[in-house]
C-alpha cells in the first residue's frame, strides 16, 4: 500500500502565486485519489515493488489503470519537489546555469522554450525539463496524461510542472499562459533541479 506524501511546504506557503485553497484541492484531493485508486488495483503480483517498480511493470504489461494512477502519484510527489517558496531557491546555481547556456542558449531562452512546451501540451498532462542520458544533454519534452519519463531508462526527470487543469485553474481561470510565467519566475526549486542532476556524471 502507498501512502500520500505530505507536502515539502505548508499549504499556504506558495501564496499568492499558488493559493492555499489550489494546494489543498490538488494534493487532499486529486492527489490523494490517485494513492487511493492505486492502492485498490494492486494485486500480489505487485508486493515488495517500490513505485517506480509498479509504474514500469504497469507500462510493460499495458495495465493501464495502474500505470495511470501509478505514474500520476509520481508526477505528483515529484511535481511538489520542484516548488519552492524559498527566493533562494528561484535561480539556478552556477554549473546548472552553465548547462542551460549550453543546451538552450540562455536562461531566458530556456524559460520560453519551457513554456512553449507546456502551452501546447494539448490537453491534460506535464511539462518536463530532462536529463538525457544518452548524449548527456539538458532536453525539455511534454507528456500527455499521465506519462512521465520515467519510462525510459535513458531520461532523468529534474523539474516538472503538471499542466492539468486543476493544477491552475482556481488561480488563474482558462490561462495556463500567466500560471506557467508564475512558475517559472516565483515558484522552481531550482536546488531541487541541482539535486536531481547531482546524482549523474554530466
Ligand atoms: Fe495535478
Amino acid at each position: 500500500m502507498f501512502k500520500l506524501k505530505p507536502l515539502p511546504f505548508s499549504y499556504d506557503a506558495l501564496s499568492p502565486h499558488m493559493s492555499k485553497d489550489t494546494v489543498i484541492y490538488h494534493h487532499t484531493k486529486h492527489h490523494q485519489t490517485y494513492v487511493d485508486n492505486l492502492n485498490k488495483l494492486l494485486t500480489k503480483d505487485h508486493e515488495g515493488m517500490s513505485l517506480i517498480d509498479v509504474i514500469k511493470h504497469a507500462h510493460q504489461t499495458k495495465d493501464t489503470a495502474v500505470f495511470n494512477n501509478a505514474a500520476q502519484v509520481y508526477n505528483h510527489d515529484f511535481f511538489w519537489m520542484c516548488l519552492s517558496h524559498n527566493e533562494k531557491d528561484h535561480t539556478p546555481n552556477d554549473t546548472l546555469l552553465m548547462l542551460i547556456e549550453r543546451d538552450f542558449e540562455s536562461f531566458s531562452h530556456f524559460k520560453t522554450k519551457f513554456k512553449e512546451a507546456a502551452l501546447t501540451q494539448f490537453g491534460s498532462g506535464w511539462a518536463w525539463l530532462v536529463y538525457c542520458l544518452n548524449d548527456k544533454k539538458l532536453k525539455i519534452i511534454k507528456t500527455g496524461n499521465a506519462d512521465t519519463p520515467i519510462t525510459d531508462d535513458h531520461m532523468v526527470p529534474l523539474l516538472t510542472c503538471d499542466v492539468w487543469e486543476h493544477a491552475y485553474y482556481v488561480d488563474y481561470p482558462a490561462q495556463r499562459g500567466a500560471f506557467l510565467d508564475v512558475f517559472l519566475n516565483h515558484l522552481i526549486n531550482y536546488s531541487f533541479v541541482s539535486e536531481n542532476l547531482s546524482k549523474h556524471d554530466l
